[in-house]
């Protein structure tokens, strides 16, 4: 390798990185922090327990008091430390398993009884702000006070008359990944094809379509155009929300409306969290979807891993059976793709508009500290198929 060659590469290896760690103190893991992220499932959150969780490398406590209200604080206990969703759940508190330590909602400790001062301890350990919708949990870990709760939403998934289902999935590979493979219309030509074509491949057809990408005031719009007339217009929100439109497993039944988020746990594992909306319709429809959906709930690809990678598909012909199709393609790029041994082509048009603006928020950010105000923008995301426009 020439000396030229070495310093693009490491030029590229260190832009690379920058794009890709998420740890409290990156450049990625600064601007991560100025949005709020979801978390859990609310059901996964029972009333009086306590859960791990972990974002963005920080191991954080979720638990649910008795009230019902969530509550989100540090991992660990400031005493000596161990984990605190071992503990148990006290009315609106938390109380360490190892010596009793016990902390209010704002992560104050309101108690030690093994101490035989009476003194109100001055000790804290970290809570962040929780906020509930439509069945996910979501919270602010940035400084200062949080944005306004305003672009995980979408009125679909507020509209009288729908029906709300939420999954999530973890995948050992870092969350960029995620990221590029949403703007990315042409996988879907051949991963949503390869091994076994569902209702999610038929639909979108093999055919390699014409993309292009435009950043919207919400992120990117992503039209994908394939012969036949049909269109695919998706809504991408930054920094990693997902809107698209699929059918349902069963081809007579409404198309559903989906948002993924693909939240950094740490650099190398990702949870795909899923909202999805369908119109409710005929109880027997409603009950097929219900069922579907809970069938459903508990699946991880990554249970999967050696079965998928060996070519087993799931027999699903949607949901378990694309994720398994993604998972194959995101995993198979490593952990942490090596994208300096890359060779993009003008169909990743997408994945480049995304690193250039991922780059310029992260250059704002470090020389004026202002980044663009991204808005919620109710994109429609839709399918336009020999003539039939399938939601607009
Ligand atoms: S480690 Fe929590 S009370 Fe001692
Ligand atoms: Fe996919």
């Amino acid at each position: 390798m020439t000396q030229v060659h070495t310093i693009v590469f490491q030029q590229k290896t260190a832009r690379m990185r920058r794009l890709t760690e998420t740890a409290a103190g990156t450049p990625m893991g600064q601007l991560l922090r100025r949005f709020w992220h979801p978390i859990a499932v609310s059901r996964d959150v029972e009333v009086g327990k306590a859960k791990a969780v972990r974002l963005l490398g920080e191991d954080l406590t979720l638990y649910r008091g008795e009230s019902g209200d969530a509550y989100l604080v540090a991992g660990r206990c400031a005493h000596r430390l161990t984990m605190l969703h071992t503990g148990w759940v006290e009315g609106e508190e938390i109380r360490c398993m190892y010596h009793g330590w016990k902390y209010d909602s704002d992560g104050k400790c309101v108690g030690r009884p093994a101490e035989k001062s009476c003194r109100e301890p001055n000790i804290r350990i970290a809570a962040y702000p929780v906020r509930e919708y439509s069945g996910l949990i979501f919270t602010y870990i940035g400084d200062g006070e949080p944005p306004e709760f305003d672009l995980p939403r979408k009125d679909v998934f507020e509209h009288d008359g729908m029906l709300l289902f939420q999954r999530k999935e973890i995948w050992p590979c870092n969350w960029l990944q995620h990221v590029e493979n949403s703007l990315d219309a042409v996988h879907v030509s051949f991963a949503h094809q390869m091994g076994k074509v569902g209702a999610f491949g038929e639909a979108i057809t093999q055919a390699v379509p014409e993309v292009s990408y435009r950043e919207t005031e919400a992120g990117i719009c992503q039209t994908a155009v394939r012969v036949g007339s049909q269109v695919r217009v998706s809504d991408w929100t930054f920094p990693y929300g997902n809107h698209v439109l699929i059918p349902s497993a069963d081809r007579e039944d409404p198309w559903i409306e989906t948002s993924h988020w693909m939240v950094p746990i740490d650099d190398e594992r990702t949870m795909r969290i899923a909202l999805f909306a369908v119109p409710s319709t005929t109880a027997e429809v409603d009950e097929r979807l219900i069922s579907y959906f809970r069938e459903c709930e508990d699946f991880n690809s990554s249970d999967l891993h050696r079965e998928l990678f060996a070519g087993q598909y799931p027999t699903d012909p949607l949901i378990r059976l694309t994720s398994a199709q993604d998972y194959v393609a995101l995993v198979g790029q490593g952990v942490i793709a090596d994208r300096v041994n890359e060779c993009l082509g003008s169909s990743d048009a997408g994945i480049a508009m995304l690193r250039r603006i991922l780059e310029r928020e992260l250059d704002a950010m470090a020389s004026e500290g202002v980044c663009k105000k991204w808005r919620r923008l109710e994109q429609a995301s839709i399918l336009f198929k020999d003539g039939e426009l399938i939601r607009g």
